[in-house]
């Protein structure tokens, strides 16, 4: 049985259509990366998936159980967790501090003091994957940028996922950055993690997914094997022409800008 099943979901916010008829699964300890242009309605499937957007219609069915109706916090409880394609941590916070928010969240299983040792256990261990422990106690508001989207993984990993949900982890780092990035989601995903992965930085994405989904106006319009996928037709003339080379370094939209900033 796979972990995460979406079927036939449906999303429109009010003529816009992010989902019609949307399904895909993923099993335990794969990786999926999810393409397509801006304003396709990846992030809002991602939304959905984790239940922070209810679909119109369809299913969202974790392990088996439908949690259609369940909200973020009941799925979180259940193993999903997410990262946010703009990092919002908490500024004045140290990044130790924004990660034990996030344990300390999933640790509510465990009662009194031993919530607390076992969050700080859990979100130490996060830092370690991250490769953070040397920026634990640096205030996250002065982070580049790098280590803004490592703090963004290290949070989710801190809930003890089995699926982890990334928006746009890579966009906006340079070359010599990346590698950091697609080595840590890698590590993640050969460690049983499922992943899905929203990437406009394809050689990335390419670098770690098992298969990959493409989406337009809110249709699924191929998915599978991630080079067949990339060669198909459909989804070489949704993104206008332009070949895989040049979808490497697409130039930032107003979202990487207001990353950087
Ligand atoms: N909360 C919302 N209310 C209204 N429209 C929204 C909302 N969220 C997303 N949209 C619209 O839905 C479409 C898909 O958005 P999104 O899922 O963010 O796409 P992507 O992540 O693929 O760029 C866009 O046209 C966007 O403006
Ligand atoms: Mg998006």
């Amino acid at each position: 049985m796979p972990l995460l099943q979406v079927a036939g979901v449906a999303k429109r916010f009010g003529r816009v259509v992010t989902a019609r008829d949307v399904s895909f699964d993923v099993a335990a300890g794969e990786a999926l990366g999810l393409v397509g242009p801006n304003g396709a309605g990846k992030t809002t499937l991602l939304d959905i998936v984790a239940g922070t957007q209810r679909a119109d219609a369809g299913r969202v069915v974790l392990d088996g159980h439908d949690v259609t109706r369940l909200g973020a916090a009941a799925r979180a409880g259940r193993g999903v967790a997410r990262s946010y394609q703009v990092p919002r941590p908490f500024a004045e916070l140290t990044v130790y501090e924004n990660v034990l928010v996030g344990a300390s969240f999933a640790g509510r299983k465990h009662t009194g003091r031993t919530a607390s040792r076992h969050s700080r256990a859990q979100a130490w261990h996060a830092l370690e994957v991250a490769g953070m422990t040397e920026a634990a106690n640096t205030p996250s508001g002065s982070l580049r940028l790098l280590d803004r989207k490592r703090l963004e993984v290290a949070r989710a990993l801190a809930t003890g996922p089995r699926l982890l949900l990334l928006d746009e982890i890579a966009g906006g780092l340079s070359e010599s950055e990346l590698p950091q990035i697609v080595s840590l989601v890698r590590h993640l995903r050969d460690d049983g993690v499922a992943v899905v992965w929203i990437e406009h930085v394809l050689h990335a994405l390419l670098d770690v997914v098992d298969r990959l989904l493409c989406l337009a106006a809110g249709e699924v319009i191929a998915q599978g094997d991630p080079h067949e996928v990339i060669r198909s037709p459909e989804v070489a003339e949704v993104y206008l022409g332009s070949t895989v080379e040049s979808t490497r370094d697409p130039s930032p939209g107003p979202t990487s800008e207001g990353e950087r900033a």
